[in-house]
């Protein structure tokens, strides 16, 4: 239970019911990004900046959230409307420091009780654990503010955290205003606070703008509190990388490699093998089963789930894709999918938006799907592309088989029934149906639907033009070799001259006596 703090003056400070409101600062341009992009829009892992501060916001139940924007506003409005409809979004047109940003939020909000928490849009390592414990921390003291520190190796370029000799927070210091001493401090401000919403409206309008950058700094507010014997606590994070912040590239791919070591760590401790963790690259909002083992250089991204025991890797990027338990996806390219369990893709597969893999279907080598069902166990082994089709279970599809789908106007659908057996290199001119059970001849091209349990074939009749090479190529090695046969043949095989030559495998054969029916 929070309890009341007792004010140098008597009063009482009672901030209860615990209304709580965030106010997430995102108005900066993020110059140093040097980026069309406003830089709270970066993605890292699987959000941008400011959506991994959303998250960590999460434990704060907050009754009301307001995002302050600025730079990019129509940008980063939109964003939140994909990502956090509920957020509300207060405009400062013109940047003139944290505390006027703070300032114009809570100007929007007539009601104002409770504790309000401000957070600073490029801090996404942040983990809402912490959030929750510098909440619960400055709750329960009852304090008129709180702040969230680290102690650092190298505080270059943020604000120190100025205590008096008895300890207590005096004030915060920018490095740009900090004397020589200030300067050394290691303890700084991580961007992250909890405010008594009543004092911290009242002590707004009373910042100055006395400093280096002529700005309103949200953190005097520490300073003008402690100065008025006001309580104000401290609560250092036990891991100072959470409070990283982001102001250029090459901070934005150090905290990427961070945050790509947090969440295969936690993948690895809740029973996923990594075999290379170092180029594995999880975004945070991929779901992974037991078992799962996920090899070298491998991508997982956005919405993707990936079954129990199913292999992944190595080579291979899912995005917003399902990958069924105990299949298996090598050396592939797979967006927008849902991979059946015991399923098997690639190696070089790549899978386009609603590629549907049934349990133990296959997509091989070199192998293509857009939009198309592969039903139960059906198989695509090699060289082919699948395009608006609904493949039967069990079918069969030969290498090289194309599903031409697009008239150069529109898309059209084929059907291959259950267990049906298509020759390779086969092009199916969509719309077409191949019946249940239904063959195709290889190197046939099929516009018109094969009934089921028929052989479909187009293809021409082959004829042989006896001694065309020697004719037509003399003198080349394949003149030569022919040459050297015919005269083999005619040494060892006297006598048994009546064999007809070998002429391709026995579909082929098969097809074309049917041909000549
Ligand atoms: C701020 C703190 C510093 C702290 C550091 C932690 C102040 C004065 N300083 O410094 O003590 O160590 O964060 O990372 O607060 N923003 C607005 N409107 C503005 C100005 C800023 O919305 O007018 C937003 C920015 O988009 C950003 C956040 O506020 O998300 C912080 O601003 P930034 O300029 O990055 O402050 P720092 O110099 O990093
Ligand atoms: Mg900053």
């Amino acid at each position: 239970m929070p309890r009341p703090a007792g004010r140098p003056d008597g009063s009482i400070l009672v901030s209860q019911p615990r209304i709580r409101t965030a106010v997430i600062l995102a108005a900066g341009e993020g110059k140093r990004m040097r980026s069309a992009l406003p830089k709270v829009l970066h993605p890292l892992l699987g959000r941008t900046l400011l959506g991994h501060v959303l998250a960590a916001a999460e434990p704060l139940a907050a009754h009301r959230t307001l995002v302050v924007v600025g730079h990019g506003a129509d940008q980063v409005t939109a964003h939140l409307a994909e990502i956090a409809p509920d957020a509300a979004t207060v405009l400062q047109a013109e940047q003139r420091g944290t505390g006027h940003a703070v300032r114009i939020a809570l100007d929007a909000l007539t009601d104002l009780t409770g504790t309000v928490v401000v957070m600073n849009g490029d801090v996404p390592l942040l983990r809402p654990e912490t959030v929750g414990a510098l909440i619960a921390d400055h709750e329960s003291t009852g304090v008129a503010a709180t702040v969230l520190a680290a102690e650092v190796a190298d505080p270059t370029g943020l604000g120190r955290i100025v205590r008096d000799q008895a300890g207590r927070l005096e004030q915060i210091v920018e490095e740009r205003d900090a004397t020589e001493d200030q300067r050394r401090i290691r303890e700084v401000n991580a961007g992250i606070y909890a405010f008594d919403a009543v004092l911290l409206r009242e002590l707004l309008g009373k910042l100055s703008t006395d400093n280096d950058q002529g700005e309103e700094y949200l953190t005097d507010v520490f300073g003008l509190l402690a100065g008025a014997g006001d309580p104000v606590g401290v609560h250092l994070a036990g891991d100072p990388v959470e409070t990283l912040g982001c102001n250029d590239r090459v901070e934005l791919a150090t905290l990427r490699g961070l945050l790509r070591d947090r969440v295969n760590e936690s993948w690895m401790r809740s029973g996923v093998t990594l075999l290379d963790p170092a180029s594995t690259w999880i975004d945070v909002t991929v779901m992974l089963g037991r078992d799962a083992v996920v090899d070298q250089n491998t991508q997982l991204r956005g919405a993707t789930v990936v079954g129990a025991e199913a292999l992944v890797g190595p080579d291979v990027t899912v995005v917003d894709s399902s990958v069924g338990a105990g299949a298996t996806v090598l050396r592939s390219h797979v967006v927008g999918a849902e991979i059946g369990p015991r399923a098997s893709v690639g190696p070089y597969a790549y899978l386009r938006p609603e590629a549907v893999l049934r349990e133990r279907a296959k997509a091989g080598t070199f192998v293509e799907v857009k939009k198309s069902e592969l039903g139960e166990g059906a198989k695509v082994p090699h060289l082919s592309y699948v395009g608006d089709a609904t493949i039967g279970p069990k079918a069969n599809i030969g290498a090289g088989t194309i599903f031409a789908n697009y008239d150069g106007v529109r898309k059209h659908h084929t059907t291959v029934g259950e267990a049906a057996f298509i020759g390779c290199d086969t092009t199916l001119v969509a719309p077409v149906e191949v019946g249940a059970g239904a063959y195709v001849a290889a190197g046939s091209a099929i516009t018109t639907s094969v009934p089921s349990g028929a052989l479909g074939v187009t293809r021409a009749q082959q004829r042989d033009i006896e001694g065309w090479v020697a004719r037509r190529r003399p003198g080349t090695t394949s003149a030569e070799a022919a040459d050297r046969a015919r005269r083999e043949a005619a040494g060892t095989d006297e006598g048994e001259s009546s064999h007809e030559p070998p002429r391709g495998g026995g579909d082929g054969a098969e097809a074309r006596h049917t041909a000549t029916e």
